[in-house]
C-alpha cells in the first residue's frame, strides 16, 4: 500500500494541454474518485499514474518514491478497465493467475492465491469458464480479482461499472468497496456518474478541463460547492444570476442580493467590488407557500410545471420579472400542494450560497 502524490502534472497531446499543472495527494488506504464529464482528462490522469503515459511536467510519488520515470511493470499497480480487458483465450483462473506467473510466484502459491481471489469475488465455481461464457458482472469480478491478486500498492479503476446494467452496477459498488476496504488498498476510481462517486468515495476530485475544480468529501461537494460548475455536476442546482447589494463588510460570510425584484439574504464570500453574483440553490432546499405579505427571503412566481414523482413533487416556477427556478417538495414535509398556474411564493433559505459570477 502507498500514498499517491501527484505534483504539478502536465500532459499534452500535440498542442493540446489535457492536464494543466494538476496536483493531488491521496493518502495511504484512501478511496478517491476522479469525477467529471467526458473529455476532462480523467483517463489521461489515471494513465499517467499507471505509467502508460509519461507526463510532460511534474512528478508522481508513491509514498516517498519518485515513480515518474518508472515503467508500468515496476510500479506495482492493479488496474481495472471499463471493457474488462480479459484475455479471451484464458479461463477465469488463468486470467487471475497471469500476474502471479509473470512474477514467477511458486505454483502451489499461485493455486492458493488465485483460489482465494476468485472466492472473494464469488466466482470460485466458475474458475474454468472463459470470458465469453460469463456475464459482464462476472467478467468484471474476474478483472477485479486479477488486479488485486498481485497485492498491488495502488488500485486504479477506469469507469469499471459503466458497461454493466443498472442492477449489477449497484451490486458491484458493494463488491468493490468490500474488497478494497478489506485489502486497505489506496484506490483511484474514475467515473462520470455523480451518484456512484457520492456513494463510494472518501473524497471526490471534480475535474474541469484538465484541472481539479474542487476536492472534498461527498458532503462537502454537495453542501458547499465552490462554483456553479461543481454545484451543477454534483446533484442538481438552480444556478441563477443575481445582483449583489452593498458589499458584506459587517458579517464576512453574508451576502445581500436581488432576485426577482426582492432583496434577499444569502451566504457568500464574494469580492466586494463585484455587483454580479450567482445564486446556487438546490431544488430540495427551497419551499413554496401561498403568497402572503411580509415573508422574509421570499420571491413571487407562478407554477408552470408540476411533476409528481412519488417520493417528491418537482415544480418549475416562473419568477415575476425573473428567471425560472426549480423547487422540489418531498412527500411527508409538503405543507401544501400547488397546481400549474397557481401564484406562489418561493422561500429561499438564507444559507443558500452566492458565488462570484
Ligand atoms: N492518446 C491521445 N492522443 C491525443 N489526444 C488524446 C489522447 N488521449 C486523450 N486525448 C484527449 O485528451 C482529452 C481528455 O481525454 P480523456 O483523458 O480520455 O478524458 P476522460 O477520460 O475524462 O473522458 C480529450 O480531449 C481527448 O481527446
Ligand atoms: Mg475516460
Amino acid at each position: 500500500m502507498a500514498s499517491i502524490t501527484i505534483d504539478g502534472i502536465v500532459k499534452q497531446f500535440g498542442g493540446n494541454t489535457v492536464l494543466q499543472n494538476l496536483s493531488l495527494h491521496i493518502p495511504d488506504g484512501a478511496f478517491y474518485t476522479l469525477l467529471g464529464p467526458s473529455g476532462c482528462g480523467k483517463t489521461t490522469l489515471l494513465r499517467c499514474i499507471a505509467g502508460f503515459y509519461e507526463p510532460d511536467g511534474g512528478r508522481l510519488l508513491f509514498d516517498k518514491d519518485d515513480v515518474t520515470r518508472v515503467s508500468t511493470h515496476h510500479r506495482d499497480i492493479g488496474m481495472v478497465f471499463q471493457d474488462y480487458a480479459l484475455f479471451p483465450d484464458k479461463t477465469a483462473f488463468d486470467n487471475v493467475a497471469y500476474g502471479l506467473r509473470a512474477r514467477k510466484v511458486a505454483k502451489p502459491d499461485i493455486r492458493q492465491r488465485v483460489g482465494e481471489a476468485l472466492e472473494k469475488v464469488g466466482l470460485a465455481a466458475l474458475a474454468d469458464r472463459y470470458p465469453a461464457q460469463m456475464s459482464g458482472g462476472q467478467r468484471q469480478r474476474v478483472a477485479l480479482a486479477r488486479a488485486l491478486v498481485i497485492r498491488p500498492r495502488v488500485l486504479l479503476m477506469d469507469e469499471p461499472l459503466s458497461n454493466l446494467d443498472a442492477k449489477m452496477r449497484l451490486q458491484m459498488r458493494d463488491v468493490i468497496l468490500d474488497l478494497v476496504r478489506e485489502a486497505g488498498i489506496t484506490t483511484v476510481f474514475v467515473t462520470h456518474d455523480q451518484e456512484e462517486a457520492l456513494a463510494m468515495s472518501d473524497r471526490i476530485a471534480i475535474m474541469d478541463r484538465g484541472r481539479i475544480a474542487q476536492l472534498g468529501t461527498p458532503e462537502e461537494l454537495y453542501g458547499t460547492p465552490v462554483n456553479a460548475y461543481v454545484a451543477d455536476f454534483i446533484g442538481s442546482a438552480n444556478v441563477l444570476p443575481v445582483t449583489l447589494q452593498s458589499p458584506p463588510h459587517c458579517e464576512p460570510a453574508r451576502a445581500h442580493y436581488t432576485l426577482a425584484g426582492r432583496v434577499l439574504d444569502g451566504m457568500g464570500e464574494v469580492d466586494s467590488a463585484s455587483t454580479e453574483g450567482t445564486l446556487i440553490a438546490r431544488p430540495e432546499d427551497l419551499s413554496l407557500m401561498t403568497p402572503a405579505p411580509h415573508v422574509p427571503n421570499a420571491v413571487l412566481g407562478k407554477v408552470v410545471r408540476r411533476q409528481y414523482l412519488g417520493f417528491k413533487t418537482a415544480y418549475r416556477i416562473q419568477l415575476h420579472d425573473g428567471p425560472e427556478i426549480r423547487v422540489e417538495l418531498h412527500a411527508g414535509n409538503t405543507v401544501a400542494d400547488f397546481q400549474e398556474g397557481d401564484a406562489v411564493q418561493v422561500l429561499v433559505p438564507a444559507d443558500c450560497r452566492i458565488v462570484a459570477a
